[in-house]
């Protein structure tokens, strides 16, 4: 993250010293202001992530009604520029006029310093993340990029991501997607897609992994009438659909082998034929392949073949679990919050500071799609403005907090298949098989439980 820019603003030196002091050492920058004109002055002339200002300056040092004539000003300027006012301590009424006029927090002198950062904090990431999904708002549409999936990505360990995805996205390289549940893999492909050349044809989806037997070469490469008992007209096959396009095979890592050198064939030669017709299509498609299980291993363990992931992987993209990216939580939550808010039609603003720190603290096993439920879930139960933490429902999955006698039968399944998931790295079959369903059964219970 940037170093986040800061404006203080007093009307008395030693007060400026101490924030600035205070500030920077913390790794701020901090610029000062002494009066409402400097102020003006500074935001007119800065990027600021935050400003910190007291309500009360010279001409009239105690109404407040200068700071509050200010605030309206600063609004007019930048409306999405966080003011946190200060106020004596005791003066709750100028705090919630202040809040009224748009600041977005206060804090009283004496200040105590943890909480002032604290808030500081808060404010600026919220800010950032508010700004940045404007932003993007805004670049879709001047670019009038509409085919772009809206992919949030501020954190500094995705970076590296985009840089990679904005260097293969163009080309006709095959890219292997990787990462656990939920972190954006499918998302990834249809941004690949929308940033190459073969844009205005279709990217074609297939979840591979969940093709049984019976369907799986009908289902990608078609079939004639009459091929087999069940085929009663012509059909095309995922490939054809896809020429000219991007093909995405979904859950790779769960295709038998058997099916996989059917796949390698096609993937060699761009040549397909239909199920019951000996003619050959020439098809030009791009591949782009995701799983969530770690293909090398499966190699290593003869379940996957090795000439098959080196035609898949000419680029890996791996995706970091959303733990791992911390940053990207607020900011995904906000746009998310912005989405659904607008969906029910609540009046929702955003999440008050408990829910901003249950959301930061969170493990999120379930990763970004676990994050858009809990959103989801929480716009629908909050109430007045804000969303709170309690709204949000982020119990521990793992602690020893809730025992079984107290847990739902809904809850205990969600247990269980999260410590199955994670005894077999993610690997879905095997935690399928573990469990004694089905892998679609599973797969069906994952998404119910926004795992
Ligand atoms: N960086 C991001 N910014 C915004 N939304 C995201 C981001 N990453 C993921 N999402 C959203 O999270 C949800 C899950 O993403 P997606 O389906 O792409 O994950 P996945 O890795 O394919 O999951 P699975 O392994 O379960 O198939 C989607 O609604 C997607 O739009
Ligand atoms: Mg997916």
């Amino acid at each position: 993250m940037p170093t986040p820019r800061v404006l203080v603003a007093d009307d008395q030196r030693d007060v400026l010293e101490a924030l600035r002091l205070l500030l920077k050492g913390e790794g701020f920058e901090v610029e000062t202001a002494a009066s409402p004109a400097a102020i003006l002055a500074a935001l007119g002339m800065g990027d600021f992530d935050a400003a910190l200002m007291d309500l009360n300056y010279t001409r009239d040092t105690t109404s407040g009604r200068e700071g509050l004539d200010l605030l309206t000003q600063i609004q007019a300027l930048d409306a999405t520029l966080p003011v946190i006012v200060m106020t004596a301590w005791g003066s709750v009424d100028g705090a919630v006029e202040a809040m009224r006029r748009g600041a977005r927090d206060y804090i009283e002198k004496p200040w105590d310093n943890a909480r002032l950062l604290t808030q500081l904090k808060t404010q600026v990431e919220l800010a950032r993340a508010l700004r940045l999904s404007a932003r993007l708002a805004e670049q879709n549409r001047l670019l009038g990029r509409d085919g772009f999936p809206e992919l949030i990505v501020e954190s500094a360990a995705m970076q590296p991501v985009l840089r990679l995805m904005e260097r293969v996205g163009p080309s006709d390289a095959a890219v292997l997607v990787t990462g656990e549940h939920g972190t954006g893999k499918e998302l990834v492909a249809q941004w690949l897609h929308a940033s190459s050349p073969r844009a205005p044809r279709s990217l074609v989806t297939v979840n591979v992994g969940g093709l049984s037997e019976g369907v799986f070469e009908s289902e990608l490469f078609g079939h004639v009438k009459g091929a087999f008992t069940d085929a009663k007209a012509d059909r095309t096959g995922r490939f054809e659909l896809a020429d000219g396009g991007t093909l995405f095979l979904d859950e790779i890592a769960n295709v038998p082998l058997g099916q996989q050198a059917k796949l390698l064939r096609v993937l060699q030669t761009g040549e397909v034929e239909r199920v019951g017709s000996s003619r050959t299509r020439r098809v030009d498609v791009r591949v782009i392949a995701a799983t969530n299980a770690d293909l090398k291993a499966e190699v290593a363990t003869g379940r996957f073949r090795e000439d098959l992931l080196f035609r898949l992987n000419t680029v890996e993209i791996h995706l970091p679990p959303l733990r791992a990216r911390r940053e990207d939580i607020l900011p995904i939550a906000t746009q998310c919050l912005r989405r659904q808010a607008a969906r029910y039609r609540k009046p929702l603003t955003g999440f008050d500071r408990p829910a901003m720190e249950a959301l930061h603290a969170h493990g999120w096993p379930g990763n970004v799609r676990e994050l858009e439920h809990a959103v989801e879930r929480a716009v629908l139960l909050a109430t007045g403005e804000m969303v709170h933490a309690g709204d949000l429902a982020l119990e521990a999955p793992s602690g020893p907090a809730a025992s079984l006698e107290e847990m739902t039968l809904e809850d205990v399944e969600k247990v269980l298949i999260e410590k199955a998931l994670a005894r077999f790295g993610g690997n879905v079959s095997q935690a399928a098989k573990q469990l004694g369903v089905s892998r679609s059964a599973l797969y069906r219970r994952l998404k119910s439980h926004g795992l």
